[in-house]
């Protein structure tokens, strides 16, 4: 049972990494180091007591793709990799298209040449666009509205292809909510390079001191408090429903898209009050404009999980906000620290 893992040194990816050897898979590998760090393969060797096997490198990289398919005799693939920058993938869109799509295509080409056919895939619920009605099902429309989601929902469109052409094929498209929380050790977390995109580790950074407040963008949406909402997952049971999702494709054939969230809506000032609340410490923030391109709110329908493969969200919000807490508080800045 050896799996490939793209991208196991991102945040996602390590969390995955963990629970895959603590089920006894053995895995390997590839992550290119652009938005991660050597640091992380210490941790995880430290957590699980194995070092997995890794290369440095690109998905796309066909020559080292070819090495890494030569060396190992790989029963799946669970592909990470890729870029996550809503911002950044408007200014720079080929580079996106090339990473994230051109980089899928040659990782399934690979895997087509080598004889693997079971291919889980992170996607994101971004796919879905504005909404048409929330919670949002799997059978929403797909709308991306910019490059890293088009990105996401043109690699479902190539495993759904792929799937329909070779009937021996199985594969999962898992569309992410809003992940955030850490390993329970508080050694491996969300490690973002620069000044964070997303909230909680901008809540962290203020928290430890790294930044002096919040903007929080917008408070006058149609919501609760007139702030943001978003379905917030705990990292740990996000890599949890990787490992069951490879279980249903042991079981089956043909192309799925799964939500992975907890079905629950949570503000930006709830998750604010929430971290406050658990961990004792204070969060300034003011208001701030909305931000382009923001969506007011949208949560999981996460029922398919469930009737799938029996996943669902076990951990609580007071989790998710006490291990992005010990993670930060453990290593202010990072893996650096
Ligand atoms: N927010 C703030 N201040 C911040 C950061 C975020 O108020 O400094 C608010 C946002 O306006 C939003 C909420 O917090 O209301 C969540 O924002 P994030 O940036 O954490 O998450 P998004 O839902 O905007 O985006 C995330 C991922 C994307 C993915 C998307 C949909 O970052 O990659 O979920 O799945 F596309």
């Amino acid at each position: 049972m050896k799996i490939l893992v793209t991208g196991g040194l991102g945040y996602i990816g390590s969390h995955f990494a963990v629970c895959a050897i603590q089920a006894s898979k053995e895995i390997v590998i590839v992550d290119s180091l652009e938005n991660s760090s050597l640091k992380v393969l210490d941790a995880i060797e430290s957590i699980t007591g194995t070092r997995p096997v890794f290369y440095q490198g690109k998905v796309q990289d066909r020559e080292l793709m070819t090495q890494v398919f030569n060396a190992h005799s790989f029963d799946s693939v669970v592909h990470f990799a890729g870029y996550k920058a809503v911002g950044e993938s408007t200014k720079e869109p080929l580079m996106y298209y090339q990473n994230n799509v051109a980089g899928s295509a040659v990782l399934m080409d690979m895997m087509k040449e080598y004889g693997v056919n079971k291919l889980v895939f992170s996607s994101s619920a971004t796919v879905y666009g504005v909404p048409e009605f929330v919670p949002y099902t799997e059978s929403h429309r797909i709308a991306p509205f910019n490059v890293y989601g088009h990105s996401k929902a043109m690699t479902e469109v190539m495993m759904q292809g792929l799937c329909e052409a070779q009937p021996d094929w199985s594969a999962i498209a898992l569309r992410y909510f809003n992940p955030v929380g850490a390993h329970e050790s508080g050694d491996l977390g969300e490690d973002p390079k620069g000044i964070p995109n997303n909230l909680m580790p901008f809540i962290t950074k203020v928290a430890v001191g790294e930044l002096a407040e919040l903007g929080v963008f917008g408070d006058d949406y149609d919501t609760v408090d007139g702030t943001g909402v978003r379905d917030y997952l705990h990292v740990m049971d996000l890599a949890e429903g990787h490992l069951k999702a490879l279980s249903w494709l042991d079981a089956n054939k043909g192309f799925k898209a799964v939500n992975l969230g907890t079905g629950n809506g949570m503000s930006v000032l709830q998750m604010v009050e929430s971290f406050e609340r658990v961990n004792g410490v204070k969060v300034p923030y003011s208001i701030k404009p909305r931000r382009d391109g923001d969506l007011p709110a949208f949560w999981a329908d996460a029922s398919l999980a469930k009737e799938l493969f029996d996943w669902q969200a076990n951990r609580t919000l007071d989790d998710m906000m006490r291990d992005s807490w010990h993670w930060q508080s453990r290593h202010p800045r990072g893996y650096q620290s």
